[in-house]
């Protein structure tokens, strides 16, 4: 069973405890002892089968369970377990002859009930890691519920007692309250928590030595070559951000944000060693533009990262990048300023980089960015191609949305050349696969031309390129293909292994991220966030590098939603997932998709200084808090540092 399946199972049950508790104490009060001594029984069932599903759960990581095995399940055991004691002689005694409310057993039955509950929406809202000031809430939540019960109930001798015992019950109830409120201020006054609004720790530095006394360099200081390289030329580029009317391939009209007023932007192509040179005008973009080069790892000044690299970009305003096209391969190039609303409107485009004296007129190289505007998939680039047999054909596929997309490559065998713009090493021959590109990512396919046809099917054909060895030429199971039931090939098995190019035992720091959902501040602001580590970006301490370190990410999934994990500036070596160590070529990414209950170690080196956006490439959940810098040490920010969150931060 899959992790994913296990969280599920356990939040089911944990859901089926607060019900069956509930339903106890509420047929006790209804003074249906026969009912309530069964439901009591069935509620202590599910108890158990709760302890057992965390049990089980742990098993996948202490990430998993944290806050279940240190208070959720320890607080439900105990109050279940006094719940017995107390209801079930009462409810044994009283079913032959029902009488009047009896306080201690209902009381006894509810509060299990507010300690299932309090265990429940500890895990959804809260989550790893727990902390001592969302314990004590926590803990103090139920005692308190349990006094309200007491309040609540009528009692049955409330006429014989009323000189003595409300009166003592009251002062006691007070007291109680009291050191109840208490615990709540404390624990809301707690550091750690991710909705308290101290800061807390803001470096982390995943166990390297902190940062050295030397002298600061600022970003806007590591800025891209002024020349190109040797046999390269100058590569010039103005582009313009505007709002535009857009037909698209289908002849469908969106009203799209633009560069030069096309969806996508315009093709940025070069040649190793050329000087890519960009200028960016902002035309009426209120919300502000920037250019990033999505797995260029450009020095950190052309980064486009708002707030952190660069003031954002106002409509009237205009920055230049500039940079050797050093990395061969399939990129893309984004706005990184409320991406989540302007990329998918359509400012983006493609940046394809050619090796050097290895362009043959002969090839057919489709570059073919997959977007979907207003719930439609486009591939841009055209539905059509001819391509005479034997044509050596690439087809660069990149997902330029915040969900995975799924293609297959129907009516020839291929091989995924390229893994997001980097080569791997001899990858073997592979047909009736399915491939999953995460948000972000890109997959170059190579193959030789059949004399048939053949079909690249996105989402089992939501949107289909064809490529024809002629007119008129015999079609194959291409013209129709049902793509639907192929398996998805593991890259991680795939193409031929090496000896690992980076050895994680020698890393010099590590990071662990947990991924999840719950109440975190973001921006500023109290959200039901997408947070790493319990906290909302801009909260998420920073991640301390030196330059030369070999770091080490885990990166693990506890919530019930992919992550296509993104570290700007660096590709990372990925070297395991779910503890199963990477078997096939050594597999270099800037996207990876951490789908639920995954947990991912990869690697890289920290050449590259600067102050790097490291954030989930769903953008929409960077933007609900997903999102957190690596820092190199010694490298400084003029730009406030926060990455600016929308129009409001805009400059
Ligand atoms: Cu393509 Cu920070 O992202
Ligand atoms: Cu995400």
């Amino acid at each position: 069973m899959t992790t994913a399946t296990l969280t599920i199972l356990d939040l089911a049950v944990a859901l089926l405890c607060v019900v069956a508790w509930f339903a106890a104490g509420v047929t006790m009060a209804l003074r249906r002892a026969g009912p309530a001594l069964a439901l009591l029984v069935a509620a202590l069932l599910v108890t158990l089968a709760r302890a057992v599903s965390v049990a089980v759960l742990a098993g996948r990581g202490w990430w998993f369970v944290q806050e279940k095995v240190l208070l959720g399940l320890p607080m439900l055991v105990v109050a279940a377990l006094a719940a017995a004691v107390v209801a079930g002689p009462r409810l044994r005694a009283r079913a032959a002859q029902p009488a009047g409310i009896d306080v201690a057993g209902v009381v006894a039955l509810l509060t299990a009930a507010y300690a299932a509950l309090a265990s429940f929406v500890l895990t959804f809202l809260i989550g790893y890691p727990l902390t001592l000031g969302t314990a004590l809430i926590t803990v103090a939540a139920v005692p308190a519920g349990a006094l309200l019960t007491v309040r609540a109930l009528p009692r049955p001798d409330q006429a014989g007692e009323r000189e003595s015992g409300p009166e003592r019950a009251g002062v006691s109830r007070r007291r109680f309250l009291g050191v109840a409120g208490g615990v709540v201020v404390v624990g809301a006054a707690g550091t750690g928590a991710g909705l308290s609004v101290r800061p807390g720790a803001t470096v982390t530095h995943g166990g390297g030595h902190g940062p050295a006394s030397r002298a600061a360099v600022p970003v806007t200081e590591l800025r891209g070559a002024a020349a190109p390289g040797p046999g390269g030329v100058r590569r010039a580029h103005v582009l313009t951000a505007r709002k535009a009317t857009v037909r698209l391939e289908s002849g469908r009209d969106i009203d799209a944000w633009t560069f030069d007023g096309t969806v996508p932007g315009p093709r940025i192509t070069a040649t190793q060693g050329d000087l890519i040179e960009v200028r960016l005008v902002n035309h009426d973009i209120d919300e502000g533009v920037t250019l990033h080069w999505h797995g260029y790892d450009v020095p950190c000044g052309e980064d486009g990262a708002p707030g952190v690299t660069q003031d954002v970009v106002a409509p009237g305003g205009e920055f230049v990048y500039r940079f050797r096209a050093d990395q061969a391969g399939t990129y893309w190039y984004h706005t990184h300023q409320t991406s989540h609303l302007a990329v998918r409107r359509g400012l983006y485009g493609v940046l394809v980089v050619h090796p050097r004296g290895e362009q043959d007129p002969g090839h057919l190289d489709l570059t073919l960015p997959v977007h979907t505007f207003d719930g439609t998939v486009t591939i841009s680039g055209g539905a059509e191609h001819l391509a005479p047999a034997g044509t050596p054909v690439r087809l660069r596929l990149i997902n330029t949305d915040s969900e995975p997309h799924r293609f297959a490559l129907a009516g020839t065998s291929f091989r995924v050349a390229a893994v997001d713009g980097r080569d791997l090493d001899r990858p073997g021959e592979i047909s009736r696969h399915a491939l999953r590109l995460p948000a972000g990512g890109r997959y170059d396919l190579v193959f030789a031309m059949p004399s048939t046809s053949v079909a690249l099917a996105v989402d089992d054909h939501a949107a289909t390129v064809r490529l024809r060895p002629g007119a008129g030429a015999p079609d194959s199971e291409a013209s129709a293909p049902d793509t639907t039931g192929w398996p998805e090939l593991d890259l991680l098995a795939y193409g031929t292994p090496a000896p690992p190019p980076l050895r994680a035992d020698a890393a010099d720091r590590h990071f662990t991220l947990v991924l999840d959902r719950g109440l975190a501040m973001v921006d500023g602001a109290p959200a039901f966030a997408q947070t790493v580590n319990g906290r909302g970006h801009p909260s998420i301490p920073d991640q301390l590098v030196a330059e030369g370190d070999l770091v080490r990410f885990t990166v693990v999934n506890r919530s019930l939603e992919t992550h296509p994990w993104h570290l700007h500036g660096h590709p990372v070596l990925v070297l395991s997932r779910d503890g199963k160590p990477a078997s096939g070529s050594p597999l270099w990414v800037d996207t990876f998709d951490v789908r639920p209950g995954e947990v991912w170690e990869v690697a890289f080196r920290a050449s590259n200084p600067g102050v790097w956006m490291n954030h989930c490439h769903n953008l929409p959940h960077a933007h609900q808090g997903m999102m957190l810098r690596l820092r190199y040490d010694g490298v400084t920010t003029p730009f406030g540092g926060s990455h600016s969150a929308g129009p409001s931060h805009a400059h």
